[in-house]
């Protein structure tokens, strides 16, 4: 399922999550983005601008991938898949949003962070999953020992990744690509500092070049 998605999102290794408070800062925000080497987004439903700030970041940057994260029912995959969005995130597995997702050949990403939820990702033949909160359910350590049993089974793992670790989560093969907020904090975007977010995007990029080449 998803293999081409799961291909493109490994091929970014860093997807930025991203909190709208207010839909007028979609556009220079994918912008910087974009112009960081980081063309891909999801946009977190945990605000109401979320749906109309995929709806500007796609028909602004149709080359952009954006999609939807935190996504809690299937009126909100609707929602979404409706303003542009590309692939539903969702921060647990949530077999009718997965379903959901599956029956209608939408790339789905649920959380999964226990065997018994793996499991249940893999008999749908979901082949990427969101660990989530990555940090706190061991990070790194964790990922390799839920992946040994399912071989099948690669992580984007998100929640506490930063700069400072974003290497070691890269470095592990079980690991298709790494969510976070870390270069689009809500400071930043409130403030309108553009610059600082294209900037530390860039640096992202640059470690997916340099970890995986
Ligand atoms: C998510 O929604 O995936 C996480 O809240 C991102 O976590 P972070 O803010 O620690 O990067």
């Amino acid at each position: 399922m998803n293999e081409k998605m799961n291909e493109q999102l490994a091929s970014f290794g860093v997807v930025p999550v991203v909190v709208l408070n207010d839909a007028k800062d979609a556009r220079p925000l994918a912008k910087a983005l974009v112009e960081g080497g980081l063309a891909v987004a999801e946009v977190t439903f945990r605000t109401d601008a979320a749906e109309e700030s995929i709806r500007i970041m796609t028909d602004a940057y149709p080359e952009m991938l954006v999609g939807a994260g935190t996504v809690l029912t299937v009126e909100q995959v609707d929602r979404a898949v409706a303003a542009g969005a590309k692939f539903i995130v969702s921060p647990g597995f949530d077999p009718e949003i997965v379903d959901y997702c599956i029956g209608k050949n939408i790339p789905v990403y649920p959380g999964t962070v226990t065997p018994s939820e793996v499991a249940q990702a893999v008999k749908r033949g979901l082949s990427v999953c969101k660990f989530f909160p990555a940090e706190q359910f061991g990070g790194v350590s964790t990922i390799k020992a839920l992946a040994a049993p399912y071989t099948t089974v690669k992580f984007m793992p998100t929640g506490g990744v930063n700069l400072k670790n974003l290497r070691d989560y890269l470095s592990c093969d079980k690991i298709a690509a790494c969510g976070g907020t870390w270069m689009v904090k809500g400071d930043m975007i409130k403030e309108g500092r553009f610059d600082e977010i294209r900037q530390i995007t860039k640096e992202a990029a640059e470690i997916v070049k340099e970890v995986r080449g």
